[in-house]
């Protein structure tokens, strides 16, 4: 068994433990906003690298209750723990045989004095035989310590997302649209719909959970849909997947309670010409409980704070089942799981 920890956007924690639970056999340790600290076969480290909705993970070399210098100071002496620890193929950089050590307090990196941080890496150099390189290293081994008083010292094992490069405008994180997609607990054969889809991230993080079954992506912006047709295309998942251009306000040309489940990230009035956005909230869920079958889930992405007043409006319709406080692109946000009564 090894001890990890892995790093996740902040206000999803139960969500991720969920996830990491079904998807991993592990027992879990300690879970903080955005961290999760658990012990898991090392077996299962290639798995849990390639998990989509973990920002970072980390293996865990040493860990104390107290403050960082505590651990800078057994680290610059003779940490037993670094002296022990296995240091498996699979954690060591098979190409860039360096690493660095990187500082963090609170979420925040810090710096540190230049002779402790010498003596450190002279220390994990002897141990790992690898090179300090503090600029593009093969490897990284952090520091870290959590708000609640822990101070862990660690290896990580996955590299940087850069998500960032070629988002549109307004287009969700890759990570954030797989959450939003799982969270609506995804079945084979159903009829899903995002009626507000944009660039499409979270109908294509869909797409990808089950292999039967029909997504629709509609958006009233023509431009976006006929980019998403382009993608859907070229990704061939044509058979399964129906992007068009319409009016989220006119759901109701489907079918009475056809629809198992809506994930969807609607406009926050932010830039969109919208006059009233109770109105807009009202209409939309109005819509939005004709076409959802009974029992049938939505997940809302919404930045508004009008929206828990519409949802006292249909109380008798539908049941709250979680809302999540996240923050995206710095825009305070809650996540609404709802299911249709
Ligand atoms: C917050 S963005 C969604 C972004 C999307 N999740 C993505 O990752 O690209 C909201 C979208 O709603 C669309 N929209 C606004 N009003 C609409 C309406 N009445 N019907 C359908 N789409 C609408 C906008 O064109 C925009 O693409």
């Amino acid at each position: 068994m090894i001890r990890l920890f892995s790093t996740f956007a902040s206000g999803l924690t139960p969500v991720i433990a969920e996830f990491l639970q079904k998807d991993i056999s592990l027992r879990l340790v300690n879970q903080w906003d955005g961290f999760i600290e658990y012990c898991a076969e090392s077996s299962q480290l290639d798995k849990i690298k390639h998990l989509q909705y973990l920002q970072n993970t980390f293996v865990i070399i040493d860990s104390v209750r107290g403050d960082i210098n505590l651990m800078l100071n057994s680290l610059s002496q003779q940490n037993n723990k670094l002296k022990n620890f296995s240091f498996d193929r699979q954690l060591m950089p098979n190409k860039k045989r360096t690493f660095r050590v990187v500082v963090s307090e609170e979420n925040k990196l810090i710096g540190i004095n230049n002779n402790t941080m010498l003596q450190i890496e002279k220390n994990i150099s002897n141990i790992t035989r690898l090179t300090v390189d503090r600029k593009n290293p093969g490897c990284q081994f952090w520091v870290l310590h959590r708000s609640e008083g822990h101070t862990f010292f660690a290896i990580r094992i996955t590299e940087l997302k850069s998500d960032d490069k070629g988002r549109a405008r307004g287009e969700l994180r890759p990570q954030l649209a797989y959450v939003l997609s799982r969270m609506s607990e995804p079945t084979e054969n159903e009829l899903f719909i995002d009626p507000f889809c944009g660039s499409g991230s979270i109908p294509l993080a869909r797409a990808k959970m089950t292999k039967k079954g029909l997504i629709i992506a509609s958006d009233n912006d023509g431009q976006l849909i006929s980019m998403l047709k382009e993608k859907v295309k070229k990704l061939d998942l044509k058979k399964k997947f129906v992007v068009r251009q319409s009016d989220a306000l006119e759901l109701h040309n489907y079918y009475h309670a056809c629809i198992h489940k809506v994930v969807s990230d609607p406009p926050w009035g932010c830039f969109e010409e919208i006059s009233d956005i109770f109105d807009f909230y009202d209409a939309l869920f109005n819509e939005l409980l004709e076409v959802l079958l009974p029992n049938g889930i939505m997940i809302l992405l919404i930045g508004t704070e009008v929206f828990p007043e519409v949802l006292e409006k249909y109380k008798e319709s539908c049941s709250l089942l979680g809302k999540y406080d996240i923050l995206v692109s710095g825009k305070k946000a809650s996540i609404y799981k709802i299911k249709k009564l």
